[in-house]
Formats: structure tokens, sequence, C-alpha cells
């Protein structure tokens, strides 16, 4: 590994060497320009068409942004579409008025106009970045990409690689399916698809070389797509979840669970031999495992000496709720297909199941189904108070509810503690599940909690957390 680091605020996706050789300084980024556009590519497996789809910069996923902790993001976001968009900053804890949310934090970028996006990034990690405006189209037809903000001192790798994991809906001709927002994606699982990509492309085998020590970074993207990953014949260590450092301990019950927008860091020692082939299968729907991915050995052996304890990630500067002050509230998930839901307020009135259904809703929280327009909070939180929410899922799906501004600790599920505490922005609930967050509320605004299944947030399962 002798690639020399690039200094460029923005880089493809692939393969970046991190740990390996000296940084030198980063020249202080300017205001670049990321322009949202239609465009082509080869999402299907080669011998199809190219698809068209919604693009950043040309490409998908969109070009990887790439910081170190503590610098300023500085872009400026051009909307090419015809169509209104804006971008939302997934997981990063920054001021309100950049958390990218039309209607609520922002005016939609209209066609032909642009915004300047600039915030300070305060945590190191692997997050992402995408449209809050319609998203269960926009994302889908591309418009999605990864932020990196790198720690001073990275843990010592061989390669630091990221993988965006992405789900389409095609047509035979490789054509995004353009049935977004169908009802039935939106009170079942979602828009699940038929082709899963990997960086935007249909995944090629990953080579790598017996004694190499991993870096995986690990992105969902897809509207609804959970992914449960089995890595065959290798033990991945957990370093991160969404971006923010863990304990490192292996994959629980051997599978790694990432719900849409959720990110993992692993670490992975390749312990195979040469010319060995491992499969990355997914099977977190019954009965529908696959193959992902290959891991392909190369002949060379990089080590023969073991490397040692796997490396933890320094502490981000998230502020440690007080467990014994905080004040406790309950947000119950329920509707969908198989729910047995009786009805919801909509609009500030009581409305039946079927009603709910004929404005294209199918869920709640705390009884109540919001439009995608509606932004009126349903909790108000005092700025620096500590807080503890108790998530509980009374539907038959998962959902992954995801926290705008903040970043929590999963301190339970069921009623059990959680072992390794977890900071996240978005946790997977299984159905009939109950988890209890804990967070400061330290960022002030009006903030978005929703379901990151993007039909379910289409359909009513959202809501606002006001920090004041
Ligand atoms: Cu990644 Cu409100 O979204
Ligand atoms: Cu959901």
């Amino acid at each position: 590994a002798g690639l020399s680091r690039r200094r460029l605020l923005l880089t493809g996706v692939g393969l970046v060497v991190a740990g390996v050789l000296p940084r030198t300084a980063r020249a202080q980024a300017e205001a670049q320009r990321l322009i949202a556009s239609p465009g082509r590519a080869q999402v299907a497996p080669a011998g199809y068409p190219q698809t068209e789809v919604w693009a950043y910069d040309g490409v998908v996923p969109g070009p990887t942004l790439r910081l170190r902790q503590g610098e300023r993001l500085d872009l400026v976001v051009e909307n090419r579409l015809e169509e209104p968009t804006t971008i939302h900053w997934h997981g990063i804890r920054l001021p309100n008025e950049m958390d990218g949310v039309a209607h609520l934090t922002q005016a939609p970028i209209q066609p032909g106009e642009s915004f300047h996006y600039s915030f300070d990034c305060p945590d190191a990690g692997t997050f992402w970045y995408h449209p809050h405006f319609r998203s269960f189209e926009q994302v889908e037809r591309g418009l999605a990409g990864a932020l990196i903000v790198e720690e001073a001192e990275p843990p010592q790798v061989d390669r630091d690689l990221l993988w965006v994991l992405d789900d389409w809906r095609l047509t035979e001709e490789a054509a995004i399916a353009e049935d977004f927002g169908a009802f039935h994606d939106i009170s079942h699982a979602g828009r699940l698809g038929n082709s899963a990509t990997i960086n935007g492309r249909s995944p090629e085998p990953l080579a790598v070389r017996p004694g190499e020590r991993l870096r995986l970074r690990l992105v969902n993207v897809a509207n609804a797509r959970v992914f449960g990953l089995n890595f065959e014949g290798h033990a991945p260590s957990i370093i991160a979840w969404d971006g923010q450092p863990v304990a490192p301990h292996g994959l629980p019950d051997g599978r790694l669970m990432l719900g849409p927008g959720m990110r993992a860091d692993l670490i992975i020692d390749m312990t195979g031999g040469p010319n060995e082939t491992f499969a990355v299968t997914d099977s977190f729907y019954p009965n529908q495992t696959y193959r992902l991915v290959d891991i392909a050995y190369e002949a060379e052996v990089v080590r023969e000496e073991s490397l040692g304890a796997v490396p933890s990630l320094p502490a981000n500067p998230v502020a440690e709720p007080d467990l014994e002050a905080a004040e406790r509230h309950d947000l119950i998930f329920a509707g969908g297909m198989m729910g047995g839901m009786t009805g919801a307020e909509l609009d500030g009135r009581q409305v039946s199941p079927r009603e709910l259904m004929q404005h294209g809703l199918a869920w709640t929280v705390n009884g109540v189904a919001a439009h995608d327009h509606d932004h009126r909070p349903m909790l108000s939180l005092d700025l620096g108070r500590s807080y503890v929410l108790t998530l509980r899922n009374d539907t038959a799906w998962p959902h992954p509810i995801h926290l705008h501004g903040h970043v929590f600790r999963v301190l339970s599920r069921n009623g059990r503690p959680t072992p390794h505490g977890e900071w996240q922005d978005t946790v997977l609930l299984m159905p009939q599940e109950e988890v209890e967050i804990a967070f400061v509320a330290d960022n002030p605004g009006d903030w978005m909690l929703h379901c990151h299944i993007l039909e379910h947030q289409l359909g009513g399962m959202s809501g606002v957390l006001r920090v004041a």
C-alpha cells in the first residue's frame, strides 16, 4: 500500500489509504460546488444498459466528501434537477439552519438555484448526505453520498474501504421503476428492490491479501432494505456505529444488522489463505438469503504475524446524558399492515384507518400521522436537559428510527441493558421491540425524528422534536 493521500476534499468512492503514510497538511477547504442533476450510471450488471439516475456531480453514489475532525464543510449545492431539492447531512451535529430539511430548516432549493451549506464537523466518523425533499424518490433515483470525517489519528490499518450499500428496483431494461411511494410499499416493508449495489455498481469481488487489516465503512443508503451481513470465514469487529466509536466487539449472532440510514465501521483481519474465496451474504429477510459479494484472496501474503488487538477509536465530544435527572417520554410507533391500528390523528382530528389510507398514510407516532409537510412539534425539549425516550415498535415491521441534530446512547432493548451502550443516530427497532435511548438536548432547533424507511416516513412515521 503506497498510494499517496489525495489532498482534495472531494475524492471518488473507493480505496483510500489511511494510517500508513505521514499526513500532509491539508489546504483549508474553499467553498466547492456539488451539482445535483440527471445523469446515467451502470447500476445493473455488465451487459445491461445504463440507468437514468439523478446524481451528485454525475456519479452514483455522489462523491465521497472527506475532511478532518473539526474542519468546516463549505459547499455550494446547485440544483440542476427539474424539481426542488435540499441536502441533509445525516448524523452530523450541526446548526439547525444547515440541517437541510425542506420547509422546516430551509426553503427548498428551486431548480436553477443553489444553497451554500457551511458548518463544522465536530465528530469524526462515517456519515452521509442525501436530499430531504421527496427523499423517497430523490434518494431512490441515486442522490446519496458518503461524508467521512477522519480522526486526527486514525487507527493503523492497511486499507480504509467504503461500501455504500444500495438496493434498486429496476425494470428488465435496467430503468428505475417509477412506482415511487406506492401504497403497498408505504404500508409494508417499504420499497424493496431487486438489485443490490456496492458503491453504485453491481458488486464485484473484493480483492484482498492474506494478513491484511482492513477498515470497512458501511453506509446503508437504500430506501428500505435492511442488510443482515455475514462475513463467511471472518470475524469482523465493530468499532463504530453511525460514526460514533464503540468498544470493539464482534458481530452479535454473527450478523451485521444495518437498517436504512445506518453506518458501521468494521475492522476485518484477512485471515484467509492465498487464493481462497469467501462469501458475504445478506440474510435479513427470511428465505431471501443471497450472496452479496465475494472476498477473493490474492496470492501475495502481506504479513505472517498477527496484528493483535483491534484498536479503539478516540471518543467524540458528545455530552453524556444524566440518567438520574433525565426527563422521560414514550414514543409509540404504530400502524402498517397487520398492525391492528384503530384510528389516528391527522391534521388535528381523529380519522379512521380507511381515511388515513385515502391520504396515503399508514403509520403513526403517539397516535399522530404526520404528512410530509406537517412539522408541528410532537415534543418540546429544554435546551441542555437530559432525556430518556422509550421507543416502542407496536408494528409487525422493522423500523430504523433516526433523530436529527443529536446522537443518543442506546440504553436497553426489551428491558435488557445493551452491552456496549452504543451511540447512534439511527436505531433499528425490530417488530414489537422496545428500545430506550438517552441524550442531552444540546442543539437548539426543530429536529426531525422519523423512520428511515423512506416510504414509512412518507406514510406518516415522522415527527419533530423542538429543542429550545
Ligand atoms: Cu437521513 Cu431525516 O434523514
Ligand atoms: Cu419504518
